[in-house]
């Protein structure tokens, strides 16, 4: 298994390119079975969740080819370009071998019941971070008139005569459930009502194509979606979004390094409410100038060291779940205490110990954490069990004094398209072990 390791204590210095968005291509990606026209995605991120997508979807009958014009090697500026094209669909069973590698297979469910009627997709089970069912896809499902039965570890829906629309309140807020049903209403009979929907940037990344693919859809971009169910979708071409995740990491690791970094190709109308975060802290966020179409934003420490800020997760526009291992380890090397609370994943701490390892102070009580900042932390191996925890020890071992080892690359690979060659571009020492 390969291995990352870091010499800590480099100020970052340079520019790093941001990719295309992982949370906005999955969905995108699972939108092409909703239509026998081919979907054109550019901007695809080169990350092993897109390639376990994308097996999933050739498992169902999506050929995927990258499009003739592209074919002689050239990749259409940055990130790849596919060509989906899901004119049969020869099965609808997502299986139990592909979707445990992965929950955002289960967005393949709503599609599926849309375009065939029906669809069975096996239950994620259990994660790392928390029980994370998906009563609220299943729910939702029932609400456009399919009937589901978990069946041998299955979810099993029906719709024989096809989905028809309903207004769909959801008790909380759910990315995933709010990206399966916005897809299954564009091809349900009549109106549907998406009420508490999320409003993430990836959902209205995901309204924007299919409202290209033909779909009719108003709200976008609000908490209250309305589609009109349509007959059928056709071909469109789309890029995906920068990811905001990869962005707020980069400008984590700007700060936690006292570097300056711009960050090209990223949007920080995306990445407000941690610009607001890092801002309390002593981190300069602007907008470059001279970004050309794509924008790029500039990231520098003010002098002195970071100030420990408060933060809480929210849905977006609040700040996002996926930055909280990162400012985190941020927040563990800040002047003063910072209290980090947690309020859409349970059980969401796990990077705590391990950055405990490198001499964080940090205690859990309960869905908060208070962080009590060190002066300097120190370099050990280590490793945790999911993509944004994994990272956060990244930061840290990019700070720490002496070597950091950080185990299991893998999850950081599920994210985080070549980590090292972007971040060594910056002046860092770090290297990956292969092995
Ligand atoms: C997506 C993101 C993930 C991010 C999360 C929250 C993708 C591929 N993943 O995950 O990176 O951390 O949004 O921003 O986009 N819930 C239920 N029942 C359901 C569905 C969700 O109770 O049917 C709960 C979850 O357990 C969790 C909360 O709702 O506590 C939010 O989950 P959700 O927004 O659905 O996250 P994902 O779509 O899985």
């Amino acid at each position: 298994m390969d291995r990352i390791v870091i010499r800590g204590g480099v100020p970052l210095a340079g520019t790093v390119t941001i990719g295309g968005a992982k949370n906005a291509a999955l969905p995108l990606l699972a939108a092409s079975l909703l239509s026998a026209e081919p979907l054109v995605l550019a901007n695809i991120p080169d990350l092993a969740d897109i390639t376990t997508m994308a097996n999933l979807l050739v498992q169902h009958g999506v050929a995927i080819t990258i499009p003739a014009e592209l074919a002689s090697g050239a990749r259409g500026g940055r990130g790849r370009v596919l060509e989906l094209s899901a004119r049969h669909i020869t099965s609808t069973t997502a299986p139990y071998d592909l979707v445990r590698k992965m929950r955002a297979s289960v967005l393949v469910l709503g599609p599926l019941v849309a375009r065939c009627g029906r669809g069975r997709v096996s239950l994620p089970g259990g994660c790392a971070i928390g029980t994370r069912p998906v009563d609220l896809h299943i729910e939702g499902l029932r609400r456009l008139g399919a009937e589901v039965e978990l069946n041998e570890g299955y979810i099993e829906a029906r719709a024989p005569k096809g989905l028809r629309g309903a207004e769909i309140v959801f008790p909380c807020v759910s990315v995933g459930a709010t990206e399966n049903l916005l897809m299954a209403a564009t091809l349900a009979a009549g109106e549907t009502v998406l009420i508490n929907a999320a409003r993430e940037p990836e959902i209205t990344d995901l309204a924007h194509c299919l409202v290209a693919m033909g779909a009719r859809i108003e709200g976008i971009g609000s908490d209250r979606l309305t589609i009109r169910g349509v007959t059928s979708l056709h071909a469109a071409r789309h890029r995906v979004i920068p990811d905001r995740i990869e962005t707020g990491t980069y400008m984590m690791a700007a700060a936690a390094t006292g570097g300056e970094v711009r960050l090209e190709g990223a949007r920080l109308d995306h990445v407000e409410a941690v610009r607001r975060i890092l801002d309390a802290a002593g981190v300069c966020v602007t907008e470059a100038a001279d970004g050309g179409p794509e924008g790029a934003i500039l990231v520098r420490r003010r002098n002195g060291r970071l100030a420990g800020v408060d933060v809480m997760t929210e849905p977006y526009p609040g700040f996002p779940t996926d930055m909280q291992a990162q400012i985190m380890a941020l927040m563990a090397i800040a002047e003063g205490a910072s209290m980090i609370t947690e309020t859409i994943f349970e059980n969401r701490f796990m990077h705590v110990p391990e950055l405990a390892r490198m001499g964080a102070n940090i205690t859990v009580h309960g869905a908060s954490a208070l962080v009590r900042g060190v002066p300097r932390l120190t370099g050990a191996p280590v490793m945790a069990t999911d993509l944004r925890a994994s990272v956060s020890l990244v930061l840290a071992g990019l700070v720490a004094d002496g070597e950091t080892t950080v185990n299991r690359v893998y999850h950081l690979d599920r994210g985080y398209e070549r980590i090292e060659d972007k971040l060594s571009a910056c002046g860092a020492r770090i290297e990956r072990l292969r092995g």
